[in-house]
């Protein structure tokens, strides 16, 4: 695509974004096992590694580190990406593996080298707490399966929203809400920057994969899984909303600030793997500082778990 289509292209879809939704709404039975299950090291084979080991809440649910490590400390081989605001998200994991929060809630309980549990150990060990038969028995489940234990985790997941962020006020119409630096960094963002090319929308993603020049030859990205080398080095476009707490950044966390993404922005690799799709972008000093200050306006408050740990008491 040219620039200029590009641009265009971006700034119709942007017009489509959406505030996200916020907190304070029902927490249903169902969501309520799931955030149970979320922080239960039950689902590990050694019992010491729960889903919130790696997806940890006060590190915008990501691991807080380059690449965490499973229930016997071994190193994983990608970054955590967050749990939150996923519920429109078609694709998951960094190569788009996983085609629904319930097929992925599976992946890491049966990986060995993150909670090693068979499957039906799982549905086993959840069946054998009285406190989980209870629950599932309140939201009409009789019959607890490794099915009813994944779709309790992805009903909790997808109803993980951010709070409103300052972005969400200018596009509702208010537009003093921005002070120079964020409107000019706006601009920049959706136009000559080309951020919004891939990252647009509620979320600021496309949901999509790109090659922008950080795959390797051991991880070569969704061309392994989609077997077409045009996905050669193209990974899941990931969500800018709170990206605040989310540091290090990329599927191997490799950018520790995001004065380090920008720096790699403005001058894409040029020997990357497969073909990038990033064209240098020759963006000054105050550019830079400008998108900082855009930024700023991308983040939200954090869901509030309180009200699932009180809609879990009351399943007991
Ligand atoms: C040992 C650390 C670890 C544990 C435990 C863990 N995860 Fe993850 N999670 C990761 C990593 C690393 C990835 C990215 C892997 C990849 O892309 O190949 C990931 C990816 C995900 C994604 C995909 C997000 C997206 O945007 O595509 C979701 C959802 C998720 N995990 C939920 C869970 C749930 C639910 C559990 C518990 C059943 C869990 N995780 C347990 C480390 C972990
Ligand atoms: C061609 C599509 C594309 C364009 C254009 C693009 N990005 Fe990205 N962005 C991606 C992909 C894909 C990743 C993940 C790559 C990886 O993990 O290796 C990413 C990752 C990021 C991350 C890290 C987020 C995280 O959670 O790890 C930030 C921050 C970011 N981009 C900001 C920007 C900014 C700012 C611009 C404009 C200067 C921009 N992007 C332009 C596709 C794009």
């Amino acid at each position: 695509m040219t620039s200029c289509r590009r641009i265009l292209a971006a700034l119709a879809l942007a017009a489509l974004a959406l505030p996200a939704q916020s907190a304070g709404r029902d927490v249903s039975p169902l969501e309520a096992i799931g955030w149970k299950l979320f922080f239960d090291p039950l689902l590990s084979k050694p019992r010491n590694t729960s889903c919130a080991s790696c997806h940890i809440p006060e590190n915008g649910f990501e691991s807080g580190v380059a690449l965490g490590e499973g229930a016997y400390g071994d190193t994983l081989p990608r970054n955590a990406p967050t749990v939150v605001n996923l519920a429109d998200a078609e694709f998951f994991f960094w190569d788009g593996r996983a085609g629904s929060l319930e097929e992925q809630a599976r992946g890491p309980i049966e990986n060995p080298i993150e909670m090693d549990l068979a499957l039906d150990e799982a549905a086993r060990r959840v069946r054998d707490e009285a406190a989980y038969a209870t629950a599932f028995g309140r939201a009409g489940i009789n019959d607890i399966t490794i099915d009813a234990i994944a779709q309790a985790i992805a009903a909790f997941e997808r109803g993980l929203a951010t709070g409103p962020a300052l972005f969400d006020k200018w596009l509702a119409g208010d537009r003093s809400v921005f002070n120079e630096a964020q409107e000019r960094g706006r601009m920049i963002f959706f136009t000559r920057g080309q951020c919004a090319t891939c990252h647009f929308g509620p979320n600021f993603t496309d949901g999509a994969f790109h090659n922008i020049g950080t795959g390797t030859a051991d991880d070569p990205g969704r061309s392994k899984i989609s077997e077409d080398d045009y996905d050669i080095g193209a990974f899941k476009t990931p969500a800018l909303r709170n990206w605040k707490g989310r540091e290090p950044f990329m599927h191997d966390g490799r950018f520790e600030t995001l004065d380090d993404v920008l720096a790699f922005y403005n001058e894409p690799k040029t020997d990357a793997l497969g073909q990038t799709e990033l064209d240098p972008l020759d963006l000054s000093e105050q550019d830079h500082s400008d998108i900082k200050a855009f930024f700023e306006t991308l983040n939200g408050p954090w869901p509030d778990l309180a009200p699932y740990e009180a809609a879990w008491q009351a399943l007991q």
